[in-house]
């Protein structure tokens, strides 16, 4: 059965901190899809609420951060309402999680082999021997033919690039349709930056796979994703084709993120900063809340907050810039 249905929408997602009433929504109606086989990338600076977005789809909220509004779909089965219990299931089953530090999705005393391993049979059921059996696939699949085939290994034992191999394996070991990979390299030096989002995309095209990549460079953004979401400060500010977004992106926050990407070879000229900082918990200032930091701010934009729109690509500003450079 073929269907059009995405892997993943969520719609209105709103998170933020229910005690204080006043204090601003950490996501604010934050709606997009992900269709398989498709690679989203989700950019914007630290704090922009990439993190508690992918927290809110595994059911992971840190405590004290809600869910205040909003829906989240995994080929058509709504999580937001489902039980701890099944939600537990769905993890790891049917949506696979990368993230920077592998270390910390690892158990340090239990070979990756036989983690790999009990993931599948926890999800899966069947024996052992076959749950090793898929381990040693998966560890080949992701590159390390050695550690498939040989004797076990601790984390401790293998390199940083290695790890991020393992914890993308453990992802994939019981197929999922989903994988959300938030910062994956972001530890790593660059060529194993490299080596490892190519393998991600590799996988997300000969499996199919719906990808969320979350990353704080654009580069790498329009380099390996289809579309590309920009958030900032909670907000979904521009939407778009990865290729076009590149070459002309309509919003001046997406712009300014651009600019502030090194060229090699350097010219010696200064990178163009983003002036100022993201807004903090303090409720917003009226009107666009990248008004305060906006190269192209006028006096409207103070007062009048900006709606997505739509014209090819998404964006919510009112003075955006034009569809071709
Ligand atoms: N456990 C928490 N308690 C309170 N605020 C949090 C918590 N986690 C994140 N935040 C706040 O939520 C916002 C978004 O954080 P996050 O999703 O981690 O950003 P990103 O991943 O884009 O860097 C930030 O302003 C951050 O300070
Ligand atoms: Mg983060």
């Amino acid at each position: 059965m073929t269907t059009d249905r995405p892997v993943l929408a969520v719609s209105g997602l709103t998170l933020g901190v229910t005690r204080d009433r006043r204090a601003r929504a950490l996501v604010d109606d934050l709606s997009f899809e992900v269709a398989r086989g498709e690679m989203l990338a989700f950019v914007g600076e630290s704090g922009s609420g990439k993190s508690l977005t992918t927290a809110a789809i595994f059911g992971l909220l840190p405590s004290g951060i809600q869910r205040l509004a909003g829906s989240i779909r995994v080929n058509g089965t709504e999580l937001t309402t489902l039980s701890d219990r099944r939600l537990r299931a769905w993890r790891g089953r049917d949506m696979g999680l990368i993230f920077q530090n592998p270390l910390t999705a690892l158990s340090p005393s239990v070979g990756v082999q036989a983690q790999i391993a009990e993931t599948y049979r926890v999800h899966k059921g069947g024996t052992r021997d076959a749950a090793r059996a898929r381990a040693r696939a998966l560890l080949a699949e992701v590159g390390l033919q050695a550690l498939a085939a040989g004797p076990d290994h601790y984390p401790h034992q293998l390199s940083g690039g290695m790890r991020q191999r393992v914890m993308i394996a453990l992802a994939l070991v019981c197929d999922p349709a989903l994988i959300i990979a938030d910062e994956p390299t972001t530890a790593l030096d660059v060529l194993i930056q490299a080596q490892i989002l190519d393998l991600l995309a590799r996988l997300q095209r000969e499996r199919g796979l719906a990808v969320v990549f979350i990353t704080h460079d654009l580069r790498l953004a329009a380099r390996y994703a289809d579309r590309i979401l920009v958030l900032y400060a909670g907000c979904a500010v521009e939407e778009g084709d990865a290729a076009q977004f590149f070459t002309a992106p309509r919003h001046p926050y997406s712009r300014a993120l651009r600019d502030a990407i090194p060229t090699i070879p350097s010219t010696g000229g200064r990178l163009a900063e983003i002036p100022g900082q993201p807004p903090g918990p303090e409720p917003l200032p009226t009107g666009c809340r990248f008004a305060p930091r906006c190269a192209n701010v006028r006096e409207d934009c103070r007062h009048t907050e900006p709606v997505m729109t739509h014209d090819g690509t998404r964006f919510a500003c009112l003075h955006p810039y034009a569809r071709t450079p």
